[in-house]
């Protein structure tokens, strides 16, 4: 693709990139490449054009296209094939239309809005465009279906370092199984979605919602945080995206080998938030109070009771809660 070529050439050099290097670099004609800096100019890109000097990066807006993204991914898989919308229903269900018509292990689908974002448990997901990502990893895992609900977890890992790493600082904490939070608020949360056999996967959809540039929540959305509000300063959500997919690919290669994140517990419970906290257990039909531990090598939550009883507590259909509040 010339433009992200061109993008990721003008990226490392930082100063002026001759027209006839970028030429010869891309394999295209002089006029492929001058189309191609049109296109982005068009898009945002502010690029100085100098003759006998060539082009120069000058700024770059927040956009999520697949030329930003894939100029910017330094994975094998992940995210290699890209698709992005300006707005679609939901990016889950977008991947899954995919998954349908055969796209590959590894797919990720961007939107720059959603009309139906959706959360667990049935609930909405507010999408609004310019300040958010929305997200959704298409595999085919080659394990077991039980084994495929840690997969969130290990995306909740990814998405969690890839924030931190952005923001230069530990502030993104993870709460058990998958909301990324900071300060005890949300930034984050995921929705795996799966089809399956009662023996195979056919495929899993990973959606993610990170609350990047958002500046204000409306009132309904308290308990919302975005990255932008602990940093005081923009992220490009491209470079976000393209991160999560990196340590995505990392971990999701050591959750393959063992099936299981016996490999990720140290580094998962070193962001939990919970930990060590009392926490409010929510089962249909059941609610009980614990001090959480830790997680074990299935990603279950470790709650100890009041009589010393460690409860492994799966993600399914339970709820965590902090026994003072969200956390
Ligand atoms: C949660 O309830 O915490 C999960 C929220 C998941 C939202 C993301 S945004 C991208 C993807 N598309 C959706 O419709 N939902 C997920």
């Amino acid at each position: 693709m010339v433009k992200e070529e061109i993008l990721k050439a003008l990226r490392s050099s930082g100063g002026y990139v001759s027209g006839q290097e970028l030429c010869e670099k891309l394999g295209v004609s002089r006029t492929a490449v001058w189309k191609a800096v049109t296109k982005l100019k068009e898009e945002g890109y502010e690029i100085d054009s100098v003759s006998n000097r060539g082009y120069r990066l000058r700024n770059l807006p927040d956009v999520m296209t697949e030329a930003e993204i894939g100029s910017r991914l330094r994975t094998k898989i992940m995210g290699r094939n890209c698709v992005c919308f300006e707005s679609t229903d939901s990016t889950n269900i977008q991947a899954k239309r995919l998954a349908e018509q055969g796209a590959p292990h590894g797919t990720l689908v961007c939107a720059e809005m959603q009309t139906e974002g959706r959360g667990r448990r049935g609930r909405a997901w507010s999408s609004p465009p310019g300040e958010a990502v929305y997200m959704s990893l298409l595999l085919r895992p080659r394990v077991s279906p039980e084994h495929a609900s840690m997969l969130t977890l290990v995306m909740g890992l990814a998405a969690a370092r890839a924030c931190n790493e952005l923001l230069g600082r530990d502030a993104v904490g993870l709460k058990w199984p998958n909301d990324l939070v900071i300060d005890g608020k949300k930034a984050a949360g995921i929705l795996t979605e799966m089809n399956t056999e009662i023996d195979c996967i056919h495929y899993v959809v990973i959606g993610t919602g990170i609350n990047v540039n958002t500046r204000t929540f409306p009132e309904e959305l308290s308990q919302a945080v975005s990255l932008y509000q602990a940093a005081g300063q923009r992220l490009l959500r491209a470079e976000l995206i393209a991160l999560c997919m990196e340590y995505f690919e990392k971990y999701y290669e050591q959750f393959e080998k063992t099936e299981d994140l016996r490999e990720l517990k140290e580094e998962y419970e070193k962001l939990l938030v919970n930990k060590g906290k009392q926490v409010c257990v929510l089962e249909p039909g059941r609610e009980h109070t614990g001090t959480a531990l830790g997680i074990n090598d299935r990603g279950e939550l470790l709650v100890e009771l009041p009589d010393g009883q460690v409860e492994e507590v799966y993600a399914g259909e339970v709820s965590v809660r902090g026994v003072y509040g969200y956390v």
